[in-house]
């Protein structure tokens, strides 16, 4: 697939997998726009990028209004979006017991509510486009993590909004496939990033009920994070997996053997009860979906 000459829009895009992403979508002859709660960082990648064919928009994920503002200005100067990249995240290691309403708001705003409204957002204009042959073809991406297959006990909010995107994004292939567009979702595991430094764009009006922000282990994230994959290394094998239309994209070799051993699992609880034998032929499994 040559994506040259299209229009990317990239969540998150100033820092971590999202600048690696960008810099590849750019090598790729790609116009591309930033969108990033973060203005100064915003203002670094651009500087850092010194290329025409990208813009900054600073925009919250999580704000309906402001997404449709930022789209409608990033298609005013670039075109029409054609592949859009879901991918800004926040992480809160916490468990689930010990989270307040605050703290689900926030992690399920940016990391699933985030995405339901880039999808929102750019979905119905990319189906009405292919539709009328206007633009052809064209990716969502959404960015999930290896914890939209394996949970622990924390990071919990953060567990349950990636396995939401994962169902988010096997339907909305389904339904894409129709229009000619792709929807691919990736799974990294550990990122040369700042996501540890998550606590710095909370809102405020999200922190009345939140627990001290630890800062050892803030501090030990950041080392950790450290050890991750290269952002430029990560963005290639991203769009090498959007060239092939790939449903899954996992950039990390190393946690194949977790989602076997988790398939295992999962068919392992499957009883032994004696199968009704006309199940399947009288409900035909095609008709439920
Ligand atoms: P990062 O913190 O380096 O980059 C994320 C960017 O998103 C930042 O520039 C930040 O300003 C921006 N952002 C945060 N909240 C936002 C909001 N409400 N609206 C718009 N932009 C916002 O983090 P990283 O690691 O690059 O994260 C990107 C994605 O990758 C996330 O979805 C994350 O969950 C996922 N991921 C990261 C892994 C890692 O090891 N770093 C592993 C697996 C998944």
């Amino acid at each position: 697939k040559d994506f040259e000459g299209r229009t990317a829009f990239v969540t998150g895009g100033a820092n971590g997998v999202g600048i690696g992403i960008v810099r590849n979508l750019l090598n790729a002859g790609v116009k591309v726009a930033i969108a990033d709660i973060r203005q100064d960082a915003i203002d670094k990648a651009l500087a850092s990028l010194d290329n025409r064919e990208v813009m900054g928009v600073q925009l919250d994920v999580a704000d309906r209004a402001g997404y449709k503002a930022a789209a409608d200005k990033v298609e005013a100067e670039f075109g029409p979006v054609s592949m859009l990249f879901n991918n800004a995240g926040i992480n809160l290691f916490q468990t689930i017991e010990d989270s307040s309403y605050d703290d689900w708001d926030w992690v399920m705003g940016v990391n699933l509510n985030g995405v339901i409204n880039g999808v929102a957002t750019f979905a119905p204009r990319m189906k009405d486009r292919a539709l009328s042959g206007e633009v052809k073809g064209g990716q969502i991406v959404n960015t999930a993590s290896m914890a939209a297959f394996i949970a622990g006990p924390v990071p919990g909010i953060y567990n349950t909004a990636k396995f939401a995107v994962r169902g988010l994004s096997y339907s909305l292939r389904y339904s894409m496939a129709k229009y000619g567009i792709g929807v691919s979702m990736v799974c990294p595991g550990l990122v040369k990033s700042h996501i540890y430094a998550s606590d710095d764009v909370r809102p405020e009006a999200l922190k009345g009920e939140m627990q001290a922000v630890d800062e050892k282990a803030v501090e030990r994230l950041a080392g950790l994070h450290e050890f991750g994959m290269e952002p430029d290394v990560i963005g290639e094998r991203i769009l090498e997996g959007i060239r092939n239309n790939q449903m899954h994209i996992f950039p990390h070799p190393e946690h194949k053997d977790e989602v076997r051993e988790l398939a295992e699992e999962v068919l392992e609880d499957f009883h032994d009860y004696p199968e009704d034998p006309g199940y399947e032929k009288r409900i035909g499994f095609e008709n439920m979906r």
